[in-house]
């Protein structure tokens, strides 16, 4: 099949590697979830893909919480977190059955009206000022255990129709540590401890490192220890986990050609089908794992420009000081950008690009259409 750039590649093979490495590691538990976080990347094909391979859906908003549900997931099967829930779907989510993990105040005063008896997770504040490499040092997600949030909430559950079924934790670290999840083992156990809390699960969110190279039971051994130096009976809880980037960042790459090419002053410019609004949305100066397929083999000592599409000044997506000259259909394949560029990605100028799937018999099939801004608007 012919590929038509510019298009994102979603490589099979990778992915079943990482999930296998995932399932490999979360089985150290007696009972384990492995959730697949949907804002990490919904590309349906991926959705299709993770729920035939019995993977629960972690959703954060009420439009993604009605996405899986129209995907055909299980109510049982979807666990809903974060802050901006509707009451209507919290509630709804809440009485059928779906892990909801309570992320505000609002959500407390819904759960504590309701007349039947009904069990929820609550998301946990994670702060600790030795913990280094976090974006922000304060999260402003969950409640806090310091100041005596989690007590207060816990008090008002007691005196209503509402228990706790699990504690939810996720940090974004930017070392996406083991560490992390040590910490978070042992406010997990100083919690269940000290307010004597009857737990089905522990949901540690996601932020694990993935691909070749990375091996998941890293975390989970060290989670695993932790629990077995305390009193818990850690067979008794099932052990959630929520990842996004280590499914999918290194199993889809982003391919685009080269269009055109003109000097200016001593520079080369070249202008490509792809855009860094593709490849880098959050313009964070990425740093890429790349492949070129040039026909040529002549060298130069010039500045190689490689420009988007788009017509902002900084849609400068790379740059080559010498190397092989390029030229005009030339293409070049960026590596492992599966997590969050694609979901990121805005609607400039052009509609999202094709995905292809690169199918474990090496056969191209394309799984969404490029999408003409007329289809949008
Ligand atoms: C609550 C929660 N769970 C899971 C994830 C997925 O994280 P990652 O893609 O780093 O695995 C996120 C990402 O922000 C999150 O906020």
């Amino acid at each position: 099949m012919l590929i038509e750039t510019p298009c994102f590649i979603v490589k099979e093979d990778i992915l079943n590697e990482n999930l296998e490495n995932l399932k490999q590691g979360a089985s150290l538990f007696k009972k384990s979830i492995l959730s697949y976080s949907v804002k990490t990347n919904p590309l349906p094909w991926l959705i299709d893909y993770f729920k035939e391979h019995d993977l629960y859906a972690e959703v954060v908003s009420d439009e993604e919480y009605k996405y899986v549900l129209s995907k055909g997931y299980e109510r049982e099967k979807i666990i809903f977190n974060g802050p901006i829930k509707s009451r209507e779907n919290f509630l709804e989510a809440v009485s059928t059955d779906s892990i909801v993990n309570i992320d505000s105040m609002r959500e407390i005063k819904w759960i504590t009206e309701m007349s039947t008896r009904s069990k929820v997770g609550l998301r946990v504040n994670v702060y600790n000022e030795d913990l280094t490499g976090l974006i922000y040092p304060e999260s402003r997600f969950g409640f806090s255990y310091e100041n005596g949030d989690i007590k207060r909430i816990i008090d008002i559950f007691n005196r209503t129709n509402t228990s706790i079924k699990g504690l939810h934790f996720h940090l974004n670290k930017k070392d996406r540590s083991v560490q992390t999840y040590e910490y978070i083992s042992n406010l997990a156990i100083r919690i269940i401890n000290e307010f004597g809390l009857d737990l089905d699960y522990i949901d540690f969110g996601g932020g694990f490192l993935g691909g070749r190279g990375y091996d998941f039971s890293d975390y989970t051994k060290v989670i695993k220890e932790q629990f077995e130096k305390s009193q818990i009976n850690v067979d008794e809880i099932c052990m959630i986990f929520e990842p996004g980037a280590a499914l999918v960042a290194t199993s889809i790459d982003f391919m685009m050609k080269i269009v055109d090419k003109k000097i200016i002053n001593h520079n080369i410019y070249l202008t490509a089908d792809g855009s860094r609004i593709y490849t880098d949305p959050t313009i964070t100066s990425k740093r890429y794992k790349y492949e070129i397929n040039t026909a040529s083999d002549d060298f130069i000592s010039q500045k190689q420009i490689i420009c988007g599409f788009t017509c902002m000044e900084n849609d400068r997506i790379m740059e080559f000081n010498g190397g092989k000259r390029l030229e005009e259909n030339d293409t070049i394949l960026i590596k492992d950008i599966g997590a969050y560029t694609m979901s990121l990605s805005p609607i400039f100028i052009l509609g999202p690009p094709r995905v292809y799937l690169l199918n474990k018999n090496s056969e191209y099939k394309l799984v969404r259409k490029n999408k003409e801004l007329t289809g949008f608007f």
